[in-house]
């Protein structure tokens, strides 16, 4: 293996992996686990920390030893799940709690009695986010009002993202993060890039117990965990990062990532544009601490939904099944799933809301449901395309990724209901590749992000071809669905 390589750990919400990058931007090594998902309460969603970091760890060792050792390898990038958030002991480096994680909704009252006391306007302008129970703060302010070990903790009490906790795992003590994720918080002022002492106050955050906001690229720490030193040179929230992987550089560029939930970021370069559609507002990325922002609409779920028919009520044998079954029926037979599995983000930001399945006649087969769950996808990003135009940022053609991406009907149907040309990379992990984009950046391997964009490979294109009136009919049975479960 000639010359140095990027390891990437990307620590999403339901596995972490680790990968290994040559310069070109060839995937050398893939190391994956899945990792444990507790729902303790209705609208509940923890994990363990611990295992977090343990199974990051194995994955990362797992890459090393396919590189030759840590000498081999230039820098390690690292993208996660955003908003989740983790409690540790600054002594012990020990987990203090389960970390909450971005879909719990136990904080649902909490924000909506901070939305009835006038705040969301200050949070929106400060944050460029919502009041919802998806963003860190609240979720936080719960753990102080309800877990002693965490309120206890005094000075000795670490909060933190995920990255923020490998990273303090990694290096041994380092408290910092990035500034793509510290944006995801709700306790940052994403104009000025620090955190913000009255979002603290608001959600009675000890400023002390949080880490320090650095770039998202650069020498941002040092880790021994691998034998030989590795630096740390790029760090950013996995959706920033597959922003980054599918070169969304520039401002107008749009890319949707099809993971466990479905985010759709738009960037708008130097301006922070505030959204007047229930949209986010967001950092895309730091580096010499310049920021470009973005535009966020968040889908709590995507993947996460065939994952369900699959699990739970076994009408699947395998996530790739729904292609062939939604190619398998000429249309939907009149079935609308609409995914409000913990309720709906972007645009309509209802917690409470839960999912249904409208239209159901003796004529629907699985082949139906199955291919309602894949629609569903179209119609929420067809949401999100209405209210990105109505903020002025109209998308021209849409970058996929994401595991469910590789579905062929879905990128064709994506195609169709938008009415733009869709283009879905050969090599479909880019949230990876953007953490090794900004790795690559932050060890000097390029100068800037746009020279690590020739890591980016070939990809296929997909082209509107549906007709009017049978877009305008899906459109309007799914409109009634949605309507039946905001009312
Ligand atoms: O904001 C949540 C997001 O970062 C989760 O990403 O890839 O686990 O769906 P993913």
């Amino acid at each position: 293996m000639g010359g140095k390589t990027i390891l990437v750990i990307d620590a999403g919400t339901t596995s972490v992996r680790a990968m290994l990058f040559a310069r070109d931007g060839t995937c050398l090594g893939v190391e994956a686990r899945e990792l444990a998902q507790s729902y303790p309460r209705p609208g509940w969603v923890e994990q363990d920390a611990a295992e977090i970091w343990t199974s990051s760890l194995a994955c990362a060792r797992a890459m090393v030893e396919r590189a030759g050792g840590a000498e081999r390898i230039a820098g390690l990038g690292i993208a996660n799940q955003r908003e989740t958030v983790i409690f540790w002991s600054k002594r012990t480096g020990a987990p203090l709690a389960p970390a909450i994680v971005w879909q719990d909704r136990r904080t649902a009252e909490m924000c909506a009695q901070l939305e009835e006391a006038g705040y969301e306007a200050a949070v929106q302008a400060k944050t460029g986010l919502l009041l919802d129970p998806y963003f860190s703060a609240s979720k936080i302010a719960w753990a102080l009002a309800n877990w002693p070990d965490v309120a206890g903790a005094g000075d000795d009490l670490a909060v933190g993202t995920v990255e923020s906790w490998l990273i303090f795992k990694l290096t041994g003590g380092l408290h910092v993060s990035d500034a793509s994720n510290a944006a995801r918080t709700a306790l940052m002022d994403i104009n000025a890039g620090r955190w913000d002492a009255g979002l603290c106050d608001l959600f009675g955050v000890a400023p002390r117990t949080l880490p320090e906001i650095v770039d998202c690229a650069g020498r941002i720490g040092e880790t021994e965990a691998f034998g030989a030193p590795i630096p740390i040179c790029g760090v950013a929230g996995d959706q920033q990062a597959a922003a980054i992987g599918q070169s969304c550089l520039s401002p107008g560029a749009t890319k949707a990532t099809y993971g466990t939930g479905a985010f759709v970021l738009t960037n708008t370069g130097a301006e922070a544009r505030a959204s007047t559609n229930r949209l986010l507002t967001t950092i895309a990325w730091q580096i010499g601490g310049t920021r470009a922002y973005a535009l966020e609409g968040s889908v709590f779920v995507a993947g996460s939904l065939v994952k369900w028919l699959r699990d739970a009520l076994g009408l699947l044998a395998t996530a790739e099944e729904t292609e062939a079954l939604a190619r398998s029926v000429p249309d939907n037979a009149g079935l609308y799933l609409v995914p409000a599995l913990v309720g709906l983000g972007a645009p309509w930001w209802r917690p409470e809301a839960r999912g249904a399945l409208a239209g159901l006649n003796f004529g629907a087969t699985r082949a139906h449901v199955a291919r309602a769950a894949l629609e569903a996808q179209s119609y929420q990003t067809h949401d999100l395309m209405t209210a990105f135009a109505a903020d002025g940022a109209e998308w021209r053609e849409l970058r996929i990724d994401g595991g469910m991406a590789a579905n062929a009907w879905l990128a064709q149907d994506l195609s169709d209901m938008l009415g733009v040309e869709v283009e879905r990379p050969h090599f479909i992990e880019t949230t990876a590749l953007g953490a090794a984009m900004l790795a690559g950046v932050g060890s000097g391997l390029f100068a800037t992000l746009d020279e690590a964009a020739a890591m980016r490979g070939r990809v296929d294109r997909f082209a509107p071809a549906m007709a009017g009136e049978t877009r305008a009919a899906r459109l309007d049975g799914w409109r009634r669905a949605v309507e039946s479960v905001l009312n």
